[in-house]
């Protein structure tokens, strides 16, 4: 790349096809940088944080884990719900909430790494011992929803799964 006529010159000589590449380099970063900030600032998503950091041994010591389940917020229309992961089921294994509602799951484990997915929606997060997985939804069309495991967490993790009655 370099000869002794270019290297003479203030300007290092750079090759078209290398500048084409660093552009491109510098153009990717851009674009990543741009979509964290989006992603981040404006539609909210977010890494676990050390508020919804628990300790998997005590947690089901006292509420809202020692009762796991459906919190009614605004009858109709807001929901809580939360669900804990233990080889090989969830507790509890149903919850039932109305069609239309807006649905928060705060799902946490108390063993291992599990994952936590609800068919035809767009939950579908890892559910991490020490750590709350949080995400909100509306279901529009009553029925059941599964939940499953998405994560191996031992010999009964085929068997692992509960369902959302979600009622008219
Ligand atoms: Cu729990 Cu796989």
């Amino acid at each position: 790349m370099s000869t002794p006529e270019t290297s003479e010159k203030l300007h290092l000589h750079v090759d078209p096809t290398e500048r084409a590449w660093i552009r491109a380099a510098i153009a990717v970063l851009v674009v990543f940088a741009v979509a964290v900030s989006v992603a981040g600032f404006m539609l909210g998503i977010q890494v676990p944080t050390d508020e919804q950091r628990v300790n998997p041994q005590t947690i089901q010591d006292a509420p809202p884990w020692s009762e796991p389940g459906v919190r009614e917020i605004v009858p109709g229309e807001q929901y809580d719900v939360y669900i804990v992961a233990k080889r090989f089921f969830y507790e509890p294994g149903t919850v039932e909430v109305p069609a239309g509602a807006e649905v928060t799951f705060y799902v946490t484990a108390t063993d291992v790494q599990h994952g936590f997915k609800i068919q035809d929606t767009n939950v579908n997060f890892m559910v991490i011992p020490g750590e709350v997985s949080k995400l909100t939804t509306t279901f529009k069309d009553p029925g059941t929803y599964d939940y499953i495991c998405t994560e191996y967490c031992g010999l009964g993790h085929a068997v692992m799964f509960g369902s959302v009655e979600v009622t008219p």
